[in-house]
């Protein structure tokens, strides 16, 4: 151990993520990384497996502090939540003003904003950053999402942009915003990837239940999807687990898995955020139910008997219908995206983030679960034209929308007719449908808001608020004389 400053970035947090991300900073030019955690077996046993990372270890806070050249910088990757607070608390006793402390775990970024402004206050730069991509991802190359302050990425930017992802030459970092920017786009990177799960499942319960293929046919399927448009990185896997065969029972590996899917929560936190923005991420809604609902097998088995359709219907041709599948997911993930980054604007617009959409694709394209060809076409979109008031109505995707549309009707109509539940590719289809309408039955929500409760409405052809007198003549009269 050292009491010299020798360090020019330290990680908190030896468990997975932050060994990794230890490691990854380690092999980067430049860098010598000091590492701690609260229980040094950990940091014993990555310096033991690691002697080539040449990792400056340090069994307190203060040996932490004082190994790190100034302005430190060191990045905590422990348990989101009461372990990231403890940890701020005991790195503040030890830093100086001008020394920087990023939170590289999935923090709400709510939580983000309040540790930043709390941090702010002792002179000492705190950056929320989301890092995306898992273990692997930690390792060799994570997509990584920073808020904080500008002063903060003048030091951090380098070292981010050495060890994050590369896409096609470019670094998958961008300074996102200040105080909570990185994280909440983080939540919506992970809802997005809620929604792009559930639409594959469906795309292959369809397939499975209108074709009877095997899910090592339908590998092949996605593989070959995985040749086009569709090309990403989930796709890919799609292809890999249904390939999968069981070394115990020589099934299927996905017909062996038990159907309750689990989450760790940031779905649910980018839908409440939504609703508080009052933006439709019904795509990512409907896919942080659809776990939910796999995963009430009492319920399930309880309603197991309730009947489906009466008649079975089958699927005439099958390479037309796969096709149809194909351009239905892909026009639901269209929708997705839109969605996500409707969501992006609105807490961008909530929390004063100046936020470049375009940029944010960029990142998103290597080193995190969404990663997708796709992306490329999302940033040239926001690059064209960066007050895009929905990502659907830029020429690609509209074209892409237009050409794809009947496939995904006929695609809802035989999942209805069949009893196969898809809720993303419906409630996709349904908003989309919504947002396009001339005329929404809103105004019957506004006349029945009216009628029941005097909340007023306004009218197509005039200015001014207005309540009819339901319970008197019904005569209309203004607003004003209304209250
Ligand atoms: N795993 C993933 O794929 C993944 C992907 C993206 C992001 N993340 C995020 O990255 C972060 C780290 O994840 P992880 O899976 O590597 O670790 P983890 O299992 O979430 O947390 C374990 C680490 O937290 C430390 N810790 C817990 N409470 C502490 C406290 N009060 N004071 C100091 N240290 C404390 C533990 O130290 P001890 O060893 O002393 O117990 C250990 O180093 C989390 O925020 C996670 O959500 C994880």
């Amino acid at each position: 151990m050292s009491d010299s400053p020798q360090a020019n970035i330290g990680v908190v947090g030896m468990a997975v993520m932050g060994s990794n991300l230890a490691r990854n900073l380690a092999s980067r030019e430049g860098n010598t990384v000091a590492i701690f955690n609260r229980s040094y077996e950990k940091t014993q046993t990555v310096l033991d497996e690691h002697p080539e990372a040449g990792f400056v270890p340090a069994s307190t806070y203060e040996e932490f502090a004082a190994s790190l050249q100034k302005p430190r910088a060191a990045i905590i990757m422990v348990q989101a939540g009461r372990g990231t607070d403890a940890v701020i608390d005991e790195l503040v006793k030890v830093f100086e003003p001008g020394d920087i402390i990023v939170d590289g775990g999935n923090a709400l970024f709510t939580d983000t904003i309040r540790r930043e402004k709390a941090v702010r206050e002792t002179g000492i730069n705190f950056v929320g950053a989301g890092i995306s991509g898992g273990e692997e991802g930690a390792l060799n190359g994570p997509s990584i999402m920073p808020g904080g302050s500008d002063e903060s990425w003048v030091t951090l930017g380098p070292i981010l942009k050495s060890i994050a992802a590369v896409a096609e030459g470019e670094p998958c970092v961008t300074h996102v915003g200040h105080d909570g920017a990185g994280h909440f786009v983080k939540m919506i990177h992970n809802g997005i990837e809620y929604v792009d799960m559930q639409l594959i499942g469906e795309a292959y319960d369809l397939i499975r239940r209108g074709t009877g293929k095997s899910p090592a046919e339908i590998a092949d399927i996605f593989a070959e999807w995985n040749t086009g448009e569709l090309e990403s990185y989930l796709i890919e896997i799609t292809a890999e687990v249904l390939r999968q065969n069981d070394a115990e029972t020589g099934t299927p590996l996905v017909d062996v898995i038990l159907d309750a899917a689990g989450a760790k929560g940031t779905g649910a936190w980018t839908v409440q955020t939504a609703l508080d923005l009052g933006i439709p991420v019904s795509g990512i809604a409907e896919a942080v139910f659809a776990r939910s609902l796999s995963s009430k097998p009492a319920q399930r088995a309880g309603a197991s008997s309730l009947p489906g359709p009466s008649t079975t219907v089958s699927v005439d041709d099958e390479a037309a219908f796969i096709e149809d599948v194909r351009r239905a997911l892909y026009a639901s993930k269209i929708i997705a995206y839109s969605q996500g980054f409707d969501a992006i604007v609105a807490g961008a617009e909530q929390y004063g983030w100046d936020i470049k959409k375009g940029d944010i694709a960029k990142i998103w394209r290597a080193g995190c679960i969404i990663r997708a060809q796709f992306l490329n076409r999302i940033s040239d979109a926001y690059e064209e034209d960066s007050s895009l008031v929905a990502l659907v109505l830029a020429p690609y995707f509209r074209d892409a929308v237009e050409g794809a549309q009947e496939a995904w009707r006929r695609v809802v109509v035989h999942a209805v007719q069949a009893g196969i539940p898809t809720p993303a590719f419906s409630s996709s289809l349904a908003y989309y449908d919504g947002i396009r309408a001339d005329r929404l039955p809103a105004a019957l929500i506004q006349g029945q808001r009216d009628f029941f409760g005097a909340h007023t409405y306004k009218r197509i052809d005039k200015d001014g608020t207005f309540h009819t007198l339901w319970s008197g003549d019904r005569s209309e009269i203004s607003a004003v004389d209304a209250h």
